[in-house]
């Protein structure tokens, strides 16, 4: 099959782990027979420094045309202190509403062999697989006001969150579809005891349940959901939830698989292409260094070669590598605790490589 694919790398390792990801779809190109074909376009803050914007209009053409997307992360100290429409998180932001991009994707799971060296209890870890399903192009993100305002005299500023019942709708089905083909249970997750938003999230949750009798439905309040991932990621199967506590939830949910630098995602809409994401950021504190892992944005690249392509044997192929390259040992330093020496971003991509066409 022949795909194309638009990389937009972004700033600090966005660029790094990209070009890692396209080697492993390269080497599974060659060894299935299908030709990936890439055009970069630039996001974020290189795109503010080359044209004055986040996300230049010819970002958005070649993305829209293309078959699938691939990003790395955006954003960095340099661009910290520009204007909100000129930080690099906003032509992210833009990118995903307008490719309505409003279900994220993103499973957490763990390696084999990274059981036994989890920050957190191995019988709590292990085998766990639980999908936090985020609604990505409304709520707080995206309610208007946002901005500053005087408040009674006082320097003061507003963020509003906001749902049309629509919007609500289309993830929670979308989060029942995905129970139904997995373990077939939704927790929904919420802040009812205070948001009217989410008594509304609630209510409509309740509702399509009934769309789908073979799928149990719980509530839980956000504030309890972080804890009781911690103490008992088991209990969870399909996670939806809003949008600003799906991006707390997964970053903390990362610790389950043992690092940020694990945890691929799915950025959809109903139709057109797709985002594939690795959920951390530039990570300037290593940025440059060699010292990224490249495995969040790899296993991106498996759910783009299962969602957007229908490729399910090459994206198994891919996730199989992983786990291969990480029962060899290998640890990239965000997996390392102690006195283990680390490999660098290319030498982990090295390592995967050897066992792609594995289990072919
Ligand atoms: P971050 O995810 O960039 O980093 C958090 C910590 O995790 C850092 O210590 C970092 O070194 C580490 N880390 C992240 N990814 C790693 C990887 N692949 N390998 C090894 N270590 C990794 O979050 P932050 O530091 O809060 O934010 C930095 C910048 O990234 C900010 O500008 C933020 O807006 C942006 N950001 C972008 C995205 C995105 O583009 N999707 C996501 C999150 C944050
Ligand atoms: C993520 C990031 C983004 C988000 C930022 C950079 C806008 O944290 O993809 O998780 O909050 O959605
Ligand atoms: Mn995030």
């Amino acid at each position: 099959m022949k795909k194309s694919i638009t990389l937009l790398p972004g700033d600090g390792i966005g660029p790094e782990v990209v070009a890692e990801a396209t080697r492993v779809l390269d080497e599974i190109g060659k060894q299935y027979g299908h030709e990936f074909t890439y055009q970069s376009a630039a996001i974020g803050g290189t795109a503010i420094d080359q044209f004055n914007d986040p996300l230049p209009s010819d970002t958005l053409a070649l993305c829209k045309e293309s078959d699938a997307i691939l990003l790395g992360a955006v954003g960095g100290p340099k661009w910290d202190a520009n204007p909100a429409h000129l930080r690099p998180e906003k032509g992210l932001l833009r990118i995903r509403k307008e490719l309505q991009l409003f279900s994220n994707l993103r499973p957490v799971s763990i390696y084999n062999s990274l059981v036994s060296e989890s920050t957190i209890k191995e019988e709590v870890v292990r085998d766990i697989d639980l999908l936090i399903v985020r609604e990505l192009t409304g709520g707080l993100y995206f309610g208007e006001p946002s901005e500053r305002l005087d408040i009674d005299g006082e320097e003061g500023a507003v963020d509003t969150l906001t749902y049309k019942r629509s919007e609500i709708e289309r993830i929670i089905r979308m989060a029942f579809q995905l129970a139904e083909v997995r373990g077939g249970k939704v927790m929904s997750v919420d802040k009812a005891n205070v948001l009217e938003s989410s008594r509304l999230w609630r209510q409509i949750a309740n509702e399509i349940s009934e769309e789908f009798p073979n799928v149990s439905l719980e509530h839980m309040l956000v504030d309890n959901a972080a804890m009781q991932l911690i103490r008992n990621p088991r209990q969870f199967d399909v996670l939806v939830t809003e949008n600003l506590f799906g991006d707390i939830l997964s970053d903390e949910a990362s610790m389950i698989s043992g690092s940020l630098g694990l945890l691929p995602s799915a950025s959809l809409s109903a139709d057109g292409p797709g985002i594939y994401e690795p959920i951390h950021g530039s990570a300037p504190d290593i940025a440059g260094k060699g010292l990224a892992n490249p495995l969040a944005t790899i296993a991106s690249t498996a759910m783009m070669l299962k969602y957007a392509f229908h490729m399910e044997d090459e994206a198994r192929d891919i996730l199989n590598a992983i786990n291969k390259a990480l029962d060899s040992g290998i640890r990239t330093a965000d997996l390392v605790y102690g006195n283990q020496e680390a490999v660098s971003t290319s030498e982990m991509t090295d390592a995967v490589l050897q066992y792609i066409g594995s289990t072919k």
